[in-house]
């Protein structure tokens, strides 16, 4: 029944996205393991409750797997998420949490391809059969893609083509319109507004990410930006750079940083 729900209403979003293109954005709060206190995990939904009400943005917390069966509630105006889940379908795999169990708990996104778990060894192939299993339980994955630095010869934006291609091109027209990308560059993460993109930079980046994506679906993608996204930066990167919503990080992990950030989003 829960995860019925959870279904439908990932399809709702889904349509939502498609039939409103955009006028909206997606703010997408990545909890990572910042948060491990129960008082605090209820402190900050409640903050993204109050943000959420009368506002035009989406919010939507990406939770450690135990806190989704904590904080899901039906009719709900925060939206919940994974940030990871299993590349197994269950059975006999001690300590996997999978698709089908985050969907039944109330997600309806999940990041595929975090800069952290490649990190930890997380293959191309991985991620994509992690991505195939969201969307078979009617997740939306969230796929992370950045390049490691930037170089003068332009290299990065091959690396940011491949670390597309390696999932969109084994999905269908149907799947890919389902896909969000977030444009993390794993040198703005986790430091401060300072060190975050211009939004000249991140502006062309999103250009280059939607016009590879248009060799596998005709439509748009929706494109999050991730990589030390903070109160100071948030409007002005919101303003000029043609994205569709943020990824945050730290400064949503934190009361005082992710309520100054959503105000400064007002
Ligand atoms: P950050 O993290 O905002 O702390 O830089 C972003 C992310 O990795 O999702």
């Amino acid at each position: 029944m829960q995860r019925h729900l959870a279904t439908r209403t990932s399809v709702r979003v889904v349509i939502f996205f498609s039939v409103l293109p955009f006028l909206y954005m997606l703010i997408v709060s990545n909890w990572k393991a910042y948060v491990e206190s129960t008082t605090k995990s209820k402190a900050l939904y409640a903050i993204a409750k109050k943000g959420a009400s009368g506002r035009k943005h989406t919010l939507v917390l990406l939770v450690p797997a135990p806190y989704l069966g904590l904080l899901a509630a039906p009719k709900q105006q925060v939206l919940l998420g994974a940030q990871d889940i299993s590349v197994t379908l269950g059975g006999a795999t001690t300590g996997e949490v999978t698709a089908g169990l985050v969907a039944e708990l109330g997600a309806q996104f999940v990041l595929v391809g975090h800069s952290e778990r490649r990190a930890m060894g997380e293959q191309d192939e991985t991620i994509l059969e992690k991505t195939k299993h969201a969307l078979a339980h009617g997740l939306t994955p969230i796929l992370c893609v950045g390049e490691r630095e930037r170089d003068l010869d332009a290299k990065y934006l091959k690396e940011v083509r491949t670390q597309l291609a390696s999932v969109f091109s084994s999905l269908t027209k149907k799947e890919c319109a389902q896909m969000i990308v977030a444009y993390e560059p794993l040198w703005a993460i986790g430091k401060t507004a300072l060190d975050a993109i211009t939004p000249e930079d991140l502006r062309e980046m999103v250009l280059y990410i939607r016009k590879v994506l248009t060799d596998y679906l005709p439509g748009r993608v929706r494109v999050l930006y991730g990589g030390s996204t903070e109160a100071e930066n948030v409007s002005m990167l919101a303003q000029g750079s043609e994205i569709d919503g943020f990824l945050i990080g730290h400064a949503s992990a934190d009361q005082v940083s992710y309520a100054a950030l959503l105000k400064a989003l007002a």
